[in-house]
């Protein structure tokens, strides 16, 4: 039987090479429990990188119910509904947001990540390789509720950025998410992020329980990213529509995040590998579909 992605593959595998300047890293910022934090996380984090030199993107994978233009209180014209509708590219979907951030809203109509076709799946991958020189760093903010689409999506992913707060539903849900990652075929490297501790030693709790799981259970070692503290700054900058980082530089939550910050900034450096970046998730995406 003729292979009907061959002709795709070949076209990728010529952009793969010729075409691609920079390689992006691509970290997807998920949960299994919904209203964790992921939006405000991944946000005031963008914003805490870009203020300390990287070149960060965040596009909202939360189809149909997009936060981050909310949380930025900016209307950005196109959505990445948009771009998976090919009506844009996604470069040129991306508006610039505080501190040199780059943002593409999920846009506001009533689809899901899941009722996209396979051809809309393979414009993101394409439409991501596109923008990779422009970044060091791409989040993808995939919003509550997944299925098969997006457990492979955040499989293909450099890095899965695991969102929970304490509460044994959430942690419960992160592992069933990352179980359905793995059952996906991805295996991303694994960073968890607890918010709303009322401690820091509560969060070294409840992180632990979580990777001693995941280590008996899935086999990953996951480490942790760091912890945010509960804070009602949080909740005051969301009514404002302006990230705390930036309307409350003071508070606790902005220092929780300049830690977190300092985290992802120290990791060990990664070598600039085929196997890494969105150069990488293209070629994975050539033996995935
Ligand atoms: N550290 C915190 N301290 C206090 N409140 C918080 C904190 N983090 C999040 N919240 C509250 O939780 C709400 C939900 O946060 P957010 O929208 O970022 O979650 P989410 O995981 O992106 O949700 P969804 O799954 O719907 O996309 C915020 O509007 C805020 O009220
Ligand atoms: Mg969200």
């Amino acid at each position: 039987m003729p292979d009907q992605a061959e002709p795709l593959r070949q076209l990728v595998r010529a952009s793969v090479d010729d075409q691609i300047a920079g390689n992006s890293r691509l970290i997807a910022v998920a949960s299994g429990k919904g209203g964790v934090g992921k939006s405000n996380i991944v946000l005031n984090l963008a914003l805490t990188l870009a203020d300390r030199g990287s070149r960060v993107a965040i596009i909202d994978g939360d189809l149909g119910f997009s936060n981050l233009d909310i949380l930025l209180g900016l209307r950005p014209q196109y959505s990445l509904q948009d771009v998976l509708d090919n009506r844009i590219g996604l470069a040129d979907a991306l508006t610039e947001g505080p501190r040199g951030i780059w943002f593409v809203s999920g846009g506001g109509g009533e689809t899901f990540m899941e009722d996209q076709s396979n051809w809309q799946l393979r414009r993101l991958v394409e439409q991501l390789a596109e923008i990779s020189g422009r970044f060091d760093r791409v989040y993808i903010d995939f919003g509550a509720g997944f299925g098969r689409h997006t457990a492979e999506l955040m499989g293909l992913c450099d890095e899965l950025l695991l969102v929970t707060t304490p509460e044994p539903t959430a942690l419960a849900d992160a592992y069933a998410l990352l179980k359905l990652v793995l059952q996906a075929g991805g295996a991303p490297r694994t960073r968890l992020l607890v918010n709303r501790v009322a401690t820091v030693s509560a969060g070294m709790d409840a992180s632990r329980k979580l990777q001693l799981i995941v280590r008996q259970f899935l086999r990953l070692d996951m480490d942790v990213l760091g912890y945010l503290l509960e804070d009602a700054a949080v909740q005051r900058a969301v009514a404002r529509q302006q990230p705390f980082v930036l309307s409350e530089p003071q508070s606790l939550a902005t220092r929780c995040l300049a830690q977190i910050a300092k985290n992802v900034l120290c990791e060990h450096p990664i070598e600039p590998s085929e196997r890494q970046g969105i150069k990488a998730l293209l070629r994975r995406f050539i033996t995935w579909r």
